[in-house]
């Protein structure tokens, strides 16, 4: 048996690794030549403490309280020298991954279909020569064919599948849309490096609260896979704003995810005066106590920044301290993910 162990680094760029039962993270991680932080290897230096995002874990008893101590622990800060994982663990290193000699990861990736769902949302599926590990949430940065140039975009895909899927606003003039939609075919190579981000789905209990603004809701529809695969029983808001009717995409995949999810359910919003929706206008129009559950909620947000700074702003006004808040602003004239 093994656990997969996510290593978030400072630079953003996160790594896995495999690590055996009753094995220790740092050696784990030396044997697959990642030098994480250490010193003295023994629980008395301090030097390897990073701090344990999620999963399940022992310590032991063999270090030293001034390596770590008790209000440390309690906090989930961990000695990777000491850590033995009883579960798949996501780990926060404190130190840039070019410290611990290792680097982001680079796949050619086969494109497999490009999917036109509405004017402005593209759907790339892509196969790349092994599957694609991430966390449900983070983004990978796309190579646009015959340029030097970089686009960020968050999986919409299960993590491990054999394909990875992305949800990608069609900008006017944008490169990469413009190669998505002139000139991109199925059987084309493209170049994959990450992945990265802090944006990715945390394993509490906690009522969910996702709010996805157009494609933002790429990384909502990776955590509900996840959330499936998990067979979760939390009760999950999706708010998913749009600007007209037209621009509302996945909605057959959503309304799937009801009779996988039990707790789940999905509200679209759509600014437009002239919908049909009954939410019209903005996302946080439609916020309601009951969905903020008086703070004791993980919000997950992903939109354009005036979206994502006007939800800030209305938590804000509402005096509302969200027990868990993570976003992903996306710079629309890039479709960049931030
Ligand atoms: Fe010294 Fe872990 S390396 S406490």
């Amino acid at each position: 048996m093994s656990f997969t162990i996510a290593l978030n680094f400072e630079d953003g760029i996160t790594r896995f690794i495999q690590c055996n039962a009753g094995e220790k993270v740092l050696d784990a991680a030396y044997r697959q030549k990642m030098n994480l932080p250490m010193d003295c290897s023994d629980g008395v230096c301090g030097t390897c403490k990073c701090h344990c995002a999620s999963g399940d874990y022992a310590l032991g008893e063999d270090f030293l309280a001034e390596a770590l101590s008790d209000e440390e622990a309690a906090a989930r800060q961990v000695l990777t020298c000491q850590m033995i994982p009883s579960s798949d663990c996501v780990i926060d290193v404190p130190v840039a991954s070019a410290q611990c000699k290792t680097g982001i990861t680079t796949t050619d990736a086969d494109v497999v279909a490009i999917n036109a769902l509405s004017d402005t949302a593209i759907e790339l599926v892509v196969r790349p020569e092994t599957p694609l590990h991430f966390l449900s949430g983070q983004y990978i940065n796309i190579q646009i064919p015959g340029t030097p140039h970089l686009r960020a975009y968050s999986f919409s895909s299960l993590p491990g599948s054999q394909e990875g899927r992305f949800l990608i606003r069609n900008v006017p003039g944008g490169l990469m849309s413009q190669w998505l939609t002139q000139r991109g075919q199925p059987g084309d190579t493209l170049t994959l490096s990450g992945p990265m981000g802090s944006f990715y789905l945390r394993h509490t209990v906690r009522p969910v609260l996702m709010l996805a603004g157009g494609t933002g809701l790429a990384p909502m529809l990776s955590m509900l896979e996840t959330l499936a695969q998990r067979q979760s029983q939390r009760q999950i808001t999706l708010l998913y704003g749009v600007t007209s009717d037209v621009d509302l995409v996945k909605t057959e995949a959503l309304d799937a995810f009801r009779q996988k999810l039990p707790g789940f359910r999905w509200l679209p919003v759509v600014t437009d005066a002239q919908s049909a929706c009954p939410q019209r206008g903005f996302v946080t129009d439609h916020l309601s106590d009951e969905m903020l559950n008086q703070g004791e909620v993980d919000i997950y947000l992903c939109g354009p920044p005036p979206m994502v700074n006007a939800i800030t702003m209305a938590l804000r006004e509402r005096n509302i301290t969200p027990a868990g808040f993570w976003y992903e602003k996306f710079i629309a004239s890039q479709s960049a993910a931030a």
